[in-house]
Order: structure tokens, then C-alpha cells, then sequence
């Protein structure tokens, strides 16, 4: 083989290989960004914004006609409250919206909130699910999310 035509096979090799590497990572990434290996979030299982404003809106009525707990919002900016919660609850469950409102402790602080109020507003809330129909597996899902911060709210 003359020089040029090695050089020639050396640079087809390299080429070839070049291709097969590029396809691979063409390949992997067009997994990935066409979603076939990612989960849903549960923001938009629940219906994005939408869906969640929704049952933040029902669950607040229903807040409104429980006896246990709704003497505690007699006095609070109903609108505001549901926006700020729509809000907090869409960034949560992982969608693009940002709560900008105050954390759950500096929210609630000075509140004195019971654990009996905590159950019951807990109560109020699966209830709501329930009532919009939001799916088992995505009730659990939202349900464990708000539990965990219960002892930032609780007692403080
Ligand atoms: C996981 C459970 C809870 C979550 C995620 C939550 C979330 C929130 C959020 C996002 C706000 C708005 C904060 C602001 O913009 O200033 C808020 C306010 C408030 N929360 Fe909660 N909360 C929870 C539990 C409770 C419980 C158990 C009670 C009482 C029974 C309660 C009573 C209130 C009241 C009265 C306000 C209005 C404060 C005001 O505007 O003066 N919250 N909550």
C-alpha cells in the first residue's frame, strides 16, 4: 500500500469510527430528551396549574365549613391564601412555578397550630382529592409531600 492510500484508510477508519461514536451519543440523548425513560411529574399528573388551582379552591370551601379548623382563617385573605398555596403546591410537586411567599415555619409561626387542627386540615385535604378525583397513586404521592412538614407548622 502506497503511502497516501494508508493515510487514506487510516483517515475512513477514523471517520467511521467518529460516525458510530456520534450516533451512539445522538442515540442516548434522544432517549433522554424525547421523555422515554422520564417520569411524568406529578404537577402535571395532577393537571398543571389548572388542575391544581382546582383542588385548591375546593379544598378551601371545604376548610371554610369545617367547624374544627375554619375560626383560624376568619380573618385571612381567602384569594391571596389560595394563590399563594396554588403557587407553593405547583412549584412542590415539581412544576415551573416559584413560591416567593414565606416558608412553611416563618408562615406559620407564632400560630400555635394543634395536632388535632393539623389532622383535621389534613382530613379536609384528602377528602378534596377524593371529591376531584385525583387518582390514588397521585393522592398518596401529594399526601406524602405535606406530611413531612408537618412538624415546621405544628407547635410553632
Ligand atoms: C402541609 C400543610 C400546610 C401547607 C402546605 C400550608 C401552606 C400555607 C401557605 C403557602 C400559606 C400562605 C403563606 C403566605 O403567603 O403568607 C399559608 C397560610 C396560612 N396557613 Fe397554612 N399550610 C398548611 C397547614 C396549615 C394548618 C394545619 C393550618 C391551621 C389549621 C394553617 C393555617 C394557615 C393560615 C391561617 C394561613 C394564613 C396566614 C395569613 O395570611 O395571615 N395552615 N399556609
Amino acid at each position: 500500500m502506497s503511502i497516501p492510500s494508508r493515510l487514506r484508510a487510516k483517515h475512513r477508519i477514523a471517520s467511521m469510527a467518529m460516525t458510530a461514536l456520534l450516533t451512539a451519543t445522538l442515540g442516548l440523548t434522544g432517549c433522554s430528551s424525547m421523555g422515554t425513560h422520564t417520569q411524568p411529574t406529578l404537577y402535571s399528573q395532577l393537571g398543571g396549574e389548572k388542575g391544581i388551582s382546582q383542588v385548591v379552591n375546593a379544598f378551601v370551601l371545604n376548610v371554610s365549613h369545617d367547624q374544627r379548623i375554619n375560626a383560624r382563617f376568619a380573618h385571612v385573605n381567602i384569594p391571596k391564601l389560595e394563590s399563594q398555596l396554588t403557587a407553593f403546591l405547583c412549584q412542590e410537586t415539581g412544576g415551573p412555578q416559584v413560591y416567593t411567599g414565606p416558608d412553611m415555619y416563618a408562615a406559620h409561626k407564632g400560630m400555635h397550630i394543634t395536632n388535632a387542627q393539623w389532622t383535621a386540615f389534613m382530613t379536609d385535604f384528602e377528602l378534596t382529592l377524593k371529591q376531584e378525583k385525583v387518582p390514588q397513586l397521585q393522592q398518596a404521592q401529594l399526601l406524602g409531600l405535606l406530611e413531612p412538614m408537618k412538624s415546621e407548622i405544628v407547635g410553632k
